[in-house]
């Protein structure tokens, strides 16, 4: 995880640092610091905590200069403090770095380094890049950084600079991201878009092995093999004003307020007339065709949306599909092959062991389909085939409208691959119908929480309370069945995330199986019973959860009449669709009520404890 940046140009450096940190602090949060080269000095300032705490520090001592790299921390090796904090340098400060990801054989060459007189002052691995460089530094950053990366092993993405070298900003990656942007008179190298759009458009997305030299305006690129290459220009369609928070307290609420647009841009683009079209899928059809099976491989949310995956494709298509998480597939030496296609889903496109989990898939001679958010993402670039989301950036840790834009995906091509496959079912005439409605409906649902009369609030509010009055002891349970069981995983995990109350995900059928032990006026029960051929079963686990004192909030469908016969705690309602169409329906006030509780115990909602929203690490 972390984020870096870094500028070489005729600006003031520090506050272009500061502010392209600001936009990559979803990455990592606990510790922040820049370095700026001026009169062949390097200055560095470094402090624990969220990057306020460095830009307040700037701002008193301000460090004046026109070329710097900076660094936003999520602590691997070494605890959050101002030592851990990057950038790192080397005893003389004539190097200093800012690296994001993991160096697996750092103590080896700590040890050697240590051997040849070189002090180490923090307990990160990141440090050994700033002394190895020192070492191998004969007058040519770029050499001795060609030189240095060759001794890694691991992942990186990485900015350097050299004293001597006023102008020179250094980059290389390996399995971490990495891009340059290319402005009038200045470049720039972030992890992420967002950091640098501000100024530029024009971005080249780095690949792996690649090490970039900007000098001023000059770009060069390198491959691993130290040979010259050209790569792409690429023209960022989007406004920076959608990385930010346009009147909304958080992100997280920006972008569950975002979702019916989302929704609405990707029907809009995909559904032609009575078809599907994915401009950039290049499966070929006929693998399509001749597939057996399909694995759908993903972590956290991106796998909730996964196993939503797999009711819809396998009642779309009657194809077999599993799911796993990326980290355990990786693992498990897992039975796919020539016949299996692999569908891997992440908003990031980063996440270290779904892209792990892809390669895996690919040397097995499966073919990999990306579901992704991140344009030019690693997982995007490394798949066979890729269908973009296109939901916008996602700055929030807790993941909203990537989930409901990766369902409408999964919607999307469970109807293209039943269409190419000739096994469309009489059904599908109105699936597409149905999943245009979804928008309005999604919109629908989030008026009633714009209003002074938010429901969800309230129930927060309650729930608040209630916790305190029980010396923070209660917890959440979230049951629901078919189609909507992995909204009772994703929902529980938006409230753990966010608001650290724990919450458990269940199938409702599960529940004599263990959690029904649970049951006394403690836990929240969040049963989903909205219309569905298992309701009548949904109802009777509400009857025994009531018949034991529990408390429960159900989800139902408008104008359910039946579920005003139980008395339940709370009610909360979504407008009518079919039941395969429900989920994407469903998430939304799940998504709030997560977020309206975590409001009420006033946490830092865009940026959980412990939590990154790149997972670039194993
Ligand atoms: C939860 C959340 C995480 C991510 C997971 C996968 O709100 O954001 O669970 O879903 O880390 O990330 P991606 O989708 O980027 O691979």
């Amino acid at each position: 995880m972390c984020g870096i940046i870094g500028y070489t140009g005729k600006k003031e450096v520090s506050k272009i640092l500061v502010k392209g940190l600001s936009r990559l602090e979803y990455r990592g949060y606990d510790s922040a610091g820049i370095a700026v080269l001026a009169k062949e000095k390097i200055r560095i300032r470094k402090k624990k905590g969220k990057l306020s705490v460095l830009r307040d520090d700037l701002k008193r001592v301000p460090i004046e200069g026109h070329v710097g790299i900076g660094h936003t921390r999520w602590a691997t090796h070494g605890v959050p403090n101002d030592v851990n904090a990057h950038p790192h340098a080397d005893g003389e400060h004539s190097v200093a770095v800012v690296h994001n990801g993991i160096i697996e054989n750092y103590r080896e060459i700590k040890e050697n380094l240590k051997k040849k007189g070189y002090d180490f002052l923090s307990d990160t691995d990141s440090e050994v890049f700033a002394h190895l460089i020192s070492d191998n530094y004969n007058g040519d950053l770029c050499e001795a950084v060609k030189t240095s990366i060759k001794e890694i092993k691991g992942s990186y993405a990485i900015a350097a600079m050299h004293k001597n070298e006023p102008d020179r900003i250094i980059g290389a990656r390996m399995d971490s991201p990495l891009v340059v942007g290319v402005g009038e008179d200045e470049t720039f190298l972030a992890s992420d878009i967002p950091a640098i759009l501000d100024y530029t458009k024009d971005v080249i997305y780095i690949e792996n092995g690649d090490i970039v030299d900007l000098s001023g305006n000059v770009c060069s690129i390198y491959d691993s093999d130290g040979q010259k290459v050209e790569r792409d220009m690429v023209k960022i369609k989007w406004d920076i004003s959608q990385a930010e928070k346009g009147g909304y307290k958080h992100f997280m609420l920006k972008e569950i307020f975002e979702q019916p647009k989302v929704l609405h841009d990707i029907f809009k683009e995909r559904i032609i007339g009575d078809s599907v079209a994915f401009e950039e899928l290049v499966i070929d059809e006929g693998v399509l065709k001749g597939i057996k099976n399909i694995a759908i491989i993903a972590c956290g949310t991106a796998y909730h949306a996964g196993l939503t995956g797999k009711y819809i494709l396998e009642k779309h298509t009657r194809i077999p599909v599993w799911v796993d998480t990326s980290s355990e597939f990786r693992y498990r030496d897992p039975l796919v092959g020539e016949n299996t296609l692999v569908v891997v889903v992440s908003q990031s496109g980063e996440t270290a062991d779904t892209l792990a989990a892809l390669r895996e898939a690919k040397s097995r001679g499966s073919k990999v389909l990306a579901i992704c958010n991140v344009l030019g993402s690693s997982i995007a670039r490394e798949a066979d085939g890729v269908i973009y989301t296109h939901a916008g950036p996602e700055i929030a840790v807790a993941s909203t409208k990537a989930y409901t834009a990766q369902l409408a995906i999964l919607y999307l091509f469970a109807y293209y691959l039943a269409e190419v496959r000739g096994d469309s079912q009489e059904h599908d005439k109105n699936f597409l119908k149905e999943l245009k409605k979804l928008p309005a409906s999604a919109e629908k649902i989030l008026r009633q929480y714009h209003t002074d009369e938010n429901i969800l609030e309230k129930y927060a509010g309650e729930f608040h309370e209630y916790y305190l009055a029980r010396n923070n002891k209660s917890c959440f349970l979230y049951l629901a069945r078919n189609v909507n069981y992995p909204n009772a995983l994703e929902g529980a995990l938006k409230l753990k995330e966010i608001s650290y109350v724990s919450a458990e995900g269940y199938p409702a059928g599960e529940m004599k199986h263990g959690p029904i032990a649970l049951i006394d006026e403690n836990p929240w029960v969040v049963c989903i019973a909205v219309e569905a051929d298992t309701y009548e079963k949904m109802l009777s686990n509400i009857q025994e959860i009531k018949a034991r004192g529990g408390l429960v909030i159900a989800i139902t469908t408008e104008g359910d009449t039946e579920i005003k016969g139980i008395d339940v705690n709370y009610n909360i309602r979504v407008p009518r669709v079919p039941e395969m169409f429900s989920p994407i329906l469903v998430i939304v006030p799940l998504q709030l009520l997560a977020y309206f509780i975590a409001a009420e115990f006033g946490y830092d909602i865009d940026q959980p404890r412990n939590l990154a929203k790149s997972v670039t690490v194993e």
